[in-house]
């Protein structure tokens, strides 16, 4: 459920039109609706109602201050990746023992920075992050609280971009070395072990990886606790996929029900939740505006303004968003390749897509671009990254201006040799 709909044949973010943001605002333009946001969130939280539970918004996937605001006003944690995103969520409001740090390549500057800021846990992605985690956890005079990522190697089937519970991936702990693991880790001084955390992957479209995964670590939660390890937090991580096309993801609440009687299994454990994609997803939309249409002798390009540096998804992972007109008519369909204004032949957003014959100058929008959208956006080719608008009933609000020239070269210095050398 989405609340960008057409109203009298004009695209409507809940209840403002999309082109009275466009034309104020410019383009391109990420638009992200509040009420959508809202009611993804609480559709999942509620779905997971009958356990215990924490569910920590994915913030890779929208890390805008307002989206964190909004979630964590919701009572959502946070699962971050970085010093950077610790930042943005202690910045939002976000409460740290509301807040897991998941991630291969923690360091310690990092794991200080979240040490003494409180998060609730660590998620342990190997051996020598532990040791360090320790180390520095002692310096600091601190119990770090761990929850080893155990790798339970199984096939999410889904981009092997975005697949990390193989045995082959670079995350986390084989699930058949995690109680040699565990046995080190309850012989570091600095740690204390609370739990498991496992994550498979991302735009999972089907239960079973779930439930297989889920089985393989419960076996092994059985496990530690007989050998006496107090496992109070199960971390389920993320994954959940939604409908770019034609997918048809299990809702949150199917989700859960296959889930929750497995889960109850396990008495008392606090279960986490990490959803990044499902939440924010298609909460949010990207408008674009076509600058010039180009047919060529072999094809017909819309050239748009909005490039491989604003939404990197189709470029890299060959994913589909589908790309509907503001203003919605009759007219015929022809196949075209909509691609941006980068100098590379593989800056698109949608190849070989039919669409209604669009007319240079018109506006598009992009769908379901709410997640790994402007988080994954860049500045290459030099430019500016887009400006972002959250829409709250028949309002808008700008939360985050579109960057300037002046901001490109931010942080940029000229070494006064060069200066002389003119
Ligand atoms: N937890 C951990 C430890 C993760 O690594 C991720 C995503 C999530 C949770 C959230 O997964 P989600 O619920 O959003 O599927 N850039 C890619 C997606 C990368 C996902 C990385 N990890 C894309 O645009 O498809």
């Amino acid at each position: 459920m989405h609340l960008f709909t057409y109203k009298q044949n004009e695209l409507y973010a809940e209840d403002v039109p999309v082109r009275q943001i466009a034309e104020k605002v410019g383009t391109p333009v990420y638009i992200y609706s509040y009420n959508t946001l809202c009611r993804h969130f609480e559709v999942f939280d509620k779905a997971f109602a009958g356990v215990e539970h924490l569910v920590c918004f994915a913030m890779k996937a929208n890390s805008n201050q307002a989206v964190l605001k909004t979630l964590a006003n919701m009572g959502a944690g946070m699962d971050i990746v970085s010093g950077g995103e610790l930042y943005r969520a202690l910045a939002a409001g976000v409460e740290p023992n509301k807040i897991v740090y998941a991630g291969v390549g923690k360091t310690s500057a990092e794991m200080q920075y979240a040490l003494s800021s409180g998060v609730l846990l660590f998620n342990v992605e190997s051996a020598a992050e532990l040791k360090l985690l320790n180390q520095v956890a002692g310096k600091l005079s601190k119990k770090a609280h761990v929850a080893l990522r155990v790798n339970p190697d199984v096939d999410p089937q889904t981009h092997p971009y975005i697949s990390t519970g193989l045995e082959k991936n670079k995350f986390g702990i084989n699930i058949y070395q995690a109680i040699e693991e565990y046995k080190t880790a309850a012989a570091l001084e600095n740690i204390q072990v609370v739990g498991v955390h496992c994550h498979i992957g991302s735009q999972i479209t089907e239960i079973a990886p779930f439930v297989d995964s889920l089985k393989k670590i419960i076996i092994l939660i059985k496990e530690l606790r007989k050998m006496g390890f107090s496992i109070k937090y199960l971390n389920l991580g993320g994954g959940l996929g939604i409908t770019y096309d034609t997918e048809t993801p299990p809702s949150p609440a199917q989700f859960a029900g296959a889930l929750i009687p497995l889960i109850k299994d396990l008495g008392n454990c606090k279960i986490i939740l990490e959803p990044g994609r499902v939440i924010v997803g298609n909460a949010g939309i990207l408008v674009t505006r076509i600058t010039y249409a180009k047919p060529t002798t072999s094809k017909k390009f819309l050239i748009v303004d909005a490039g491989m540096n604003d939404l990197a998804r189709p470029s890299l992972y060959n994913a589909h968003h589908k790309i509907i007109p503001i203003q919605q008519n009759k007219r015929a369909e022809i196949e075209v390749d909509v691609v941006g204004p980068i100098c590379e032949t593989g800056d698109f957003l949608a190849q070989k897509r039919l669409l209604p014959e669009f007319l240079q100058g018109e506006l598009m929008a992009v769908l379901s671009a709410g997640s790994y959208g402007f988080s994954m956006s860049s500045n290459y080719n030099s430019r500016p990254r887009a400006a972002e608008v959250l829409v709250f009933g028949d309002k808008y609000y700008i939360i985050k201006q579109r960057e300037s020239y002046k901001d490109l070269i931010k942080g940029e210095e000229i070494p006064l040799f060069l200066g002389e050398m003119s």
